[in-house]
Formats: structure tokens, C-alpha cells, sequence
């Protein structure tokens, strides 16, 4: 595999470019002017390629056909490409038996990504969408915590406990840990990104579960606030991202031939009460909770992005804009009322 050196007309392979970010992230490619391969898992699914027909208008883009779980299906997207973004994951999280449903075929899916990589000679780096859930979980007391790149989620305490929500932090944490093993024994360049929890519009069909459990406070939704409340019970904090950020500093490691290692995109940290009282200020109109007795106020601790920043990337977005851009996308889409 050969170092990046310079970048000319470039062309990358985005793999699972149905998802939210992942679709963001080919719109960024090709308005950059890369041409761009991707994969999803049924070209027949009009709901799930749509989004994606309508991006041809932008330049090259060609859509194929591939599964995580089989075997040479990423041959021919990857095919001819510099860059391959690795977005696809088993995201089956009301599952009963994760460890089949999630942690398995996310790794075995990470590793089939990374062997075609290895045989494929125009690869020159791959960027693999990790997740601050294989950062951040583990049983430390306290507060102040500040967590970076050399944070590793607990898996045994998953794997043993079995929190509520154990298994898609478990898969994301193995997957990536099995990555840079196969890319350390293969001399793959290997970078992942670590996004916090993504918000903000989407130009998939449907509305991504990350956009509606960030506007979950608004929207009165009873589950997903507990499961907002989970994630701040389990992770420790609600760290969110703009996903034109998360897009963009995916952009950015892969171009930057400096960039090594992990990066966590992470640009605000809070806790759900803390959460409730910006919005309650900001969106009197919605009936917001401001009382929450069965979690700690603050936030246990904080993700930093230092790394990331230190090598150039700026953020373009803060909360109020996370916010902002995410209900005016929500109201658009007739999910949150005007
Ligand atoms: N959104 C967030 O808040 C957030 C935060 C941190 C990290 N991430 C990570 O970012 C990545 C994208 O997340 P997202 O929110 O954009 O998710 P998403 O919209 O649900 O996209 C997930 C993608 O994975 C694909 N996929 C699932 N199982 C697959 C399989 N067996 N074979 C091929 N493709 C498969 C899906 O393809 P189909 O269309 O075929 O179903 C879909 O394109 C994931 O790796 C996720 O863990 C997301």
C-alpha cells in the first residue's frame, strides 16, 4: 500500500451510502469533485436509493450492490478507488441476541471491507466510522473525566453486565479494535473517526434515529427519551455533532497525509437536564421535562477533540446550530410541529 502523497483527481468508495452521514458525506465528494463509488444492500429499495439517484446530478457516482457479510461483494466498488470510507453497521439495536444480530457481523463485515482493501492496489487510505460509544463506556465514579484517543470503551463490563443498549457499543468497539489489528498486520493506512451523537438535516427519506433521539426533549417521545437518558446513564455524557462536521472531518484525515490513528469528532458536551434547560429557554412552544430526579445533572465527563483540532480542523458548527438546523429540518419534515 502506498503512502498518499498528493491527491489529484481523486476517486473514493463509500461504503453503506444509504445511512444519514454516509449520503452527506458522497453529496461533500462530489462537490469536492471526486468521483465516488458506493454500496448498499438493495438496489431495489427505492426509499433507500433515492437520495442517492437524485446526487448523480453532482458528478460521478455509481451505486453497487454489497453486503457486509459476503465475501468479494466490495471488489468492484472498491475497485479503482484511493479513498474507501467503511460507514456500514449493523445497527439492529432491539436485537435479543446481539452478539449474532450486531457484534459479529460487524466485525467479520469490517474485516471483508479491509481484506479487499488489502488486495486492491489503488487503495492508499481507509477511513473506518467508529463511534465515542468504543471510547467512553466504562465504571469510573465521579466527574471531570476528560476522555480522548487513548480511551477505550470497557467491553468485559459490557459483555458481563449487560447494560441496557450493551451490544451496539460492544460491536463498535470490537469492530474497531479488530480493524487496526488487520490493518497493522496488513500495513493498511488506517484511520477511524469517532463521531459523538449526530444531528442536524438529513437527505435520506427517512429520518435518522440519532436526529429524532437529539430532538427527543421536543418531541415528547417517551421512549426516545429514555433512551436519551440511557445514553447519558451508559456513555456519560450527550456529546453531539453537526453531521456536516462529521462529514467534513471525515474529508479532512482522509486528505490530510499527516493524519494517523484515531480521531474523535465530538463539537458539544452535556448532560440531558442541562439539554432540557437550553431547549426550554430556546423553544418555549414545546412542552419541555426539566425534571430529572434518576440522573446526575452534569454531565461524568467530556470527549475531547483536541487531536483533531490540533491537526487543522476547525468546527463549523456549535449547539445552537445543532439545534437550529436540526428542528427546522424536523418541521420541514412535518415530524416536530411549527
Ligand atoms: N448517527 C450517529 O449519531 C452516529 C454516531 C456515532 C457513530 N455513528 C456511526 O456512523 C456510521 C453511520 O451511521 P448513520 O447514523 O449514518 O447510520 P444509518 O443511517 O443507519 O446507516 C447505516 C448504514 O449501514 C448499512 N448496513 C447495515 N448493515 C449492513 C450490512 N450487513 N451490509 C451492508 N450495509 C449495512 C445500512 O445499509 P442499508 O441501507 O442497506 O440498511 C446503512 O447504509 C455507523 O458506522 C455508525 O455506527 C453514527
Amino acid at each position: 500500500m502506498a503512502n498518499i502523497k498528493q491527491i489529484g483527481k481523486k476517486q473514493a468508495c463509500v461504503i453503506g451510502g444509504s445511512g444519514f452521514i454516509a449520503s452527506l458525506l458522497i453529496k461533500q465528494l462530489l462537490q469536492k469533485g471526486y468521483a465516488v463509488n458506493t454500496t448498499v444492500r438493495d438496489l431495489g429499495s427505492i426509499n433507500k436509493i433515492a437520495h442517492l439517484l437524485v446526487l448523480k446530478n453532482l458528478g460521478e457516482l455509481k451505486i453497487f450492490r454489497a453486503d457486509l457479510t459476503v465475501e468479494g461483494d466490495f471488489e468492484a466498488p472498491i475497485s479503482g478507488c484511493e479513498l474507501v470510507f467503511q460507514f456500514a453497521t449493523p445497527m439492529n439495536f432491539g436485537s435479543e441476541d446481539p452478539e449474532n444480530d450486531m457484534i459479529k457481523p460487524a466485525i467479520s463485515g469490517v474485516l471483508n471491507v479491509l481484506k479487499t482493501c488489502a488486495q486492491t492496489k489503488e487503495v492508499k487510505r481507509v477511513i473506518l466510522t467508529s463511534s465515542t460509544d468504543a471510547v467512553t463506556i466504562n465504571q469510573l465514579n465521579g466527574k471531570g473525566h476528560v476522555m480522548d484517543e487513548s480511551n477505550w470503551t470497557d467491553v468485559e463490563y459490557l459483555t458481563t453486565a449487560k447494560p441496557h443498549g450493551w451490544g451496539y457499543p460492544a460491536s463498535k468497539t470490537l469492530a474497531e479494535k479488530a480493524a487496526w489489528k488487520f490493518a497493522e498486520e496488513n500495513h493498511i493506512d488506517l484511520i477511524t473517526v469517532i463521531p459523538s451523537l449526530t444531528a442536524g438535516p438529513s437527505i435520506t427519506a427517512d429520518i435518522p434515529f440519532s436526529v429524532v433521539l437529539a430532538a427527543s426533549l421536543m418531541k415528547g417521545n417517551d421512549f426516545y427519551i429514555k433512551s436519551l437518558r440511557e445514553m447519558q446513564l451508559l456513555s456519560g455524557s450527550i456529546s453531539i455533532t453537526h453531521v456536516e462536521d462529521i462529514c467534513r472531518a471525515h474529508i479532512f484525515v482522509a486528505e490530510k497525509e499527516s493524519a494517523s490513528g484515531r480521531y474523535i469528532v465530538c463539537a458539544h458536551n452535556t448532560s440531558v437536564p442541562e439539554l432540557a434547560k437550553f431547549l426550554s429557554e430556546r423553544y418555549p412552544r414545546y412542552e419541555i421535562p426539566t425534571e430529572f430526579h434518576d440522573i446526575p445533572s452534569k454531565a461524568k465527563l467530556v470527549i475531547s477533540s483536541e487531536k483533531l483540532i490540533k491537526e487543522g480542523f476547525s468546527f463549523k458548527y456549535g449547539i445552537e446550530e445543532i439545534i437550529n438546523h436540526s428542528v427546522e429540518y424536523l418541521r420541514s419534515e412535518g415530524a416536530l410541529l411549527n
